[in-house]
């Protein structure tokens, strides 16, 4: 084949080639021939294009690789880009020259398999359509967050992975082996990052984070990627107003790049579009039990933790994600600070997402009382000696902070509006899952 620069399939598609030869690489995503002709559909990571082959016009033993190369064999064509209505993207490559750089075997993927045979298949299962379209759309948001905080003169910070401590409840904590002794995965990157305002001042940082949950749910996942700020002199206010800035700015930037994957996913992008237009609210977990009780006819007990049906049944009354605060203090983490204008209640919030993907984003002003994170952490039965060291950021120079964490798949999973939120992370470990 001649020497020449590659094409990628979007450029074609967007009929930037039209009447011209070009080069193109990829695999094969779908082939059919009947006696003289073979028609594939070949897919690289930028688009799709109908490419013919007939007999006569090219090789003989090319054409015969052609009519023998399976689905997801590699392949290069040469030809030229011709209009077509009838072709997927409304372009037909008509081929003058091919190689088949790998014949592959029989693909084990089919039509209408189950969703564990997927999982199970996961490292050819990511090659899809549906999969690739919402890594690209990972992409953007993970992409969109880095610039969020960067544009607004956040440093990124990074904490160790293996920490001695637990910081959201010790029951979903993941033990390692640490030589002698023993250590825990990352919760949270929070409490080094409560050490690091003092030099910082306002940093943030994207990580993977580990919860040992114990139950299957599609909302929960045993590794996933947390986004999380915290910010020196920042009251509860404060964090919940970047919160939604960060929300709406990650919606705008996938809006902007990835029309072609969220019509590829069926996501219809209204609802989308008119969240970045609209306020996001506020309300207290009291006002949200008063929603949940007058127009859901639910009765939520005072103090119990919203679960999931409540959140779905509360935002059946919001288009937009809601924000919800002073959550009831007894069931929250020891961190988080008494209000002083509702004692019973803490300095705290969620961002709950619309259409039932549940909490989005959880954060806190942070407590500055260590008599107080003293008595909460020894009802948990935790060693205080082990959080001394947390203790002392109170001790030199202490300042009002708070911060909060999004939690990316959750993201990805409402935007791309996926059924379970393993979809939204290429290789999903969850309770029953850590393979392959
Ligand atoms: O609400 P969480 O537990 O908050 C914290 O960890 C704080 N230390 C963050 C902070 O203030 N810096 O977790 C934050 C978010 C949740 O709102 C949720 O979106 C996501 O992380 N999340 C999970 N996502 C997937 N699978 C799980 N098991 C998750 N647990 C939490
Ligand atoms: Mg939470």
């Amino acid at each position: 084949m001649s020497k020449k620069q590659w094409t990628k399939l979007n450029e074609v598609i967007q009929g930037k080639k039209n009447d011209k030869n070009v080069k193109i690489r990829g695999w094969i995503y779908r082939t059919r021939s009947s006696g003289n002709i073979v028609f594939m559909i070949i897919r690289d990571s930028s688009g799709i294009l109908q490419a013919t082959i007939i007999k006569g016009e090219i090789d003989d033993d090319k054409f015969n690789d052609a009519k023998k190369a399976l689905i997801e064999s590699s392949i290069e064509l040469e030809g030229v880009v011709k209009e077509d209505k009838r072709a997927p993207g409304g372009y037909e490559l008509k081929v003058s020259d091919l190689k088949v750089i790998d014949f592959a075997e029989t693909f084990p993927i089919v039509k209408d398999q189950s969703p564990e045979f997927l999982l199970d298949q996961r490292h050819l299962w990511i090659r899809s359509q549906r999969i690739s379209s919402i890594l690209k759309i990972r992409s953007t948001v993970v992409g969109a967050i880095h610039e969020f905080f960067r544009n607004h003169g956040f440093y990124e910070f990074d904490a160790p992975v293996l920490q001695p401590n637990q910081c959201e409840g010790g029951s979903t904590l993941f033990e390692v082996k640490y030589y002698e002794n023993k250590t825990y995965l990352s919760q949270t990157w929070q409490l080094y990052a409560e050490a690091a305002i003092f030099s910082l001042e306002k940093i943030y940082n994207m990580g993977p984070t580990f919860r040992a949950e114990k139950s299957k749910t599609s909302r929960h996942l045993s590794e996933f990627w947390m986004a999380e700020m915290e910010a020196a002199w920042m009251d509860l206010h404060d964090v919940t107003e970047i919160a939604k800035e960060e929300i709406k700015f990650i919606l705008e930037e996938v809006l902007k790049n990835n029309k072609r994957e969220l019509e590829i996913l069926k996501r219809d992008i209204t609802t989308l579009e008119k969240i970045i237009e609209s306020e996001i609210p506020t309300i207290t977990y009291t006002e949200a039990l008063d929603i949940l009780k007058q127009k859901e006819g639910m009765n939520v007990e005072w103090g119990k933790d919203l679960r999931t049906v409540e959140e779905d049944r509360l935002m059946k009354h919001f288009s937009t994600p809601v924000v919800v605060t002073n959550y009831p203090l007894e069931i929250m983490a020891f961190y988080k600070p008494k209000d002083p204008n509702d004692p019973k209640t803490a300095l705290c919030f969620d961002m709950i997402a619309p259409d039932g993907y549940g909490e989005i984003v959880g954060g806190s002003q942070r407590s500055l009382d260590i008599e107080d994170m003293t008595n909460r952490l020894k009802e948990m039965g935790e060693k205080i000696k082990n959080y001394e060291w947390y203790f002392d950021l109170r001790r030199y120079g202490s300042v009002p902070h708070a911060g909060y964490g999004v939690g990316v798949e959750r993201v990805v999973a409402w935007i791309c509006n996926l059924d379970n939120i393993k979809d939204a992370i290429p290789f999903p470990r969850t309770l029953l899952r850590f393979r392959p």
